[in-house]
């Protein structure tokens, strides 16, 4: 389908060309060059801990995080349904379950006082998504988890410079994952980071993400031969992909006030429309938007605006269907109704486009075309 008006579109400039260009110029060091220290020291700076570790993509940078911790057979860790899929699946990865917990009606991230009833002997982690860059109740959470003496891991995955009481999210707890896949708030194409204060998981890290080579960064440029000490994977980031990096990196800041402004805009346009609820900015919470969705009263209500949409051809999303209740879930043994709050709201809400360059012309063609369909449905 061709779009008027997409989900998301990626912010770009010329500065991300030309220290891409400078990356394949040089002839040398496309992969374990300098950008990949640097983008991974700012991103470090930028959220304020002392290491962090780039990779592949999100998925990788979770998947070797449980590995680093030793999460693995028989035990448990929390999560939410409503979320992408990689935060139940990495839990899997390593032979652990993923026990899922409810969320709350005004973040859509975990509800505290769910993740407590769930906690067993097994349980080892907790993991929190921040949804759609809103923080989840996470300074409650790592309460929770501390007071269990569990982990606490942040899938910040869709909240990249997003703030409870001015501290970054994805450092409340042990490690976080940021995702630099092509629709968050800065994007490489694909890309993750880790992000800790522990320089033991941070070593392991290096290892986990690079085969288990002793003595890494010099494998490229040295004649020896290295040794090879725990199993390991190949989740590297390219030296061109960590150029792109610092490229966004240097303006993840506009990007983000950017992102405020079309959902400031969005809020002004719907607000008092009564069957829809707007996402919400917790007082001291800063909302970075990666994703703009609103509730409906009901499910048909919900598929009746999201058809009126498409027809006018303005792409929307649920996001997210709920994992437990997937194909390869059910299979497994979770079942239909087990998370009766979360299966609500995943049946009541819908993702509107929003992008930085989003302007008002747009954001007031989506929000005229949700009114009419609203008005005909309260009529009807
Ligand atoms: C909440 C959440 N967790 C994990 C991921 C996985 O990240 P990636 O796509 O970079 O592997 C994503 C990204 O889609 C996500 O939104």
């Amino acid at each position: 389908m061709k779009w008027n008006i997409p989900l998301f579109k990626i912010f770009s400039d010329e500065q991300d060309y030309d220290l891409i260009h400078q990356v394949i110029k040089r002839g040398s060091y496309w992969t374990t060059g300098p950008e990949v220290e640097k983008f991974e020291q700012e991103v470090a700076k930028y959220v304020g801990l002392k290491y962090a570790v780039s990779f592949t993509n999100g998925t990788a940078a979770l998947h070797a995080a449980m590995l680093a911790y030793g999460i693995g057979k028989d035990d448990e860790v929390i999560v939410p349904s409503f979320t992408f899929i990689s935060t139940a699946n990495v839990p899997l990865f390593v032979g652990a379950k993923p026990v899922f917990a409810e969320i709350d009606t005004e973040t859509y991230g975990l509800d505290p006082e769910d993740v407590e009833k769930r906690i067993t002997s097994k349980t080892k982690a907790i993991m929190p998504v921040h949804v759609g860059g809103a923080p989840c109740l996470i300074e409650e959470l790592k309460e929770i988890a501390e007071k269990h003496d569990l982990l606490l891991i942040e899938d910040a995955a869709e909240a990249f410079g997003a703030k409870v009481h001015g501290k970054m999210v994805g450092t409340h707890g042990d490690i976080a994952m940021y995702s630099f896949c092509q629709n968050k708030i800065i994007t490489t194409g694909e890309g993750g980071m880790l992000v800790t204060d522990d320089k033991d998981i941070y070593n392991q890290l290096k290892l986990l993400r690079s085969h288990g080579r002793a003595d890494d960064a010099d494998y490229f440029s040295k004649s020896e031969t290295n040794d090879y000490i725990s199993l390991g994977y190949n989740f590297r980031m390219s030296s061109i992909t960590a150029a792109l990096g610092l490229a966004q990196m240097s303006k993840v800041d506009k990007i983000i006030e950017m992102r405020r402004n079309v959902a400031q805009q969005y809020n002004k346009n719907l607000g008092g429309i009564s069957q829809i609820t707007l996402p919400i900015e917790r007082p001291g919470c800063f909302n970075v938007y990666q994703l703009y969705t609103i509730m409906l009263e009901s499910q048909e209500i919900r598929d009746k605006l999201k058809s009126a949409l498409t027809k006018d051809k303005i792409m929307t999303k649920v996001y997210f269907d709920p994992i437990h209740l997937m194909k390869h879930y059910q299979n497994m043994g979770y079942t239909i109704g087990e998370l009766p709050q979360t299966e609500d709201i995943a049946k009541r809400v819908l993702t509107l486009p929003l992008y930085p360059e989003m302007n008002e012309e747009e954001v007031s063609y989506v929000t005229k075309s949700i009114r009419n369909p609203i008005n005909k449905i309260s009529e009807g």
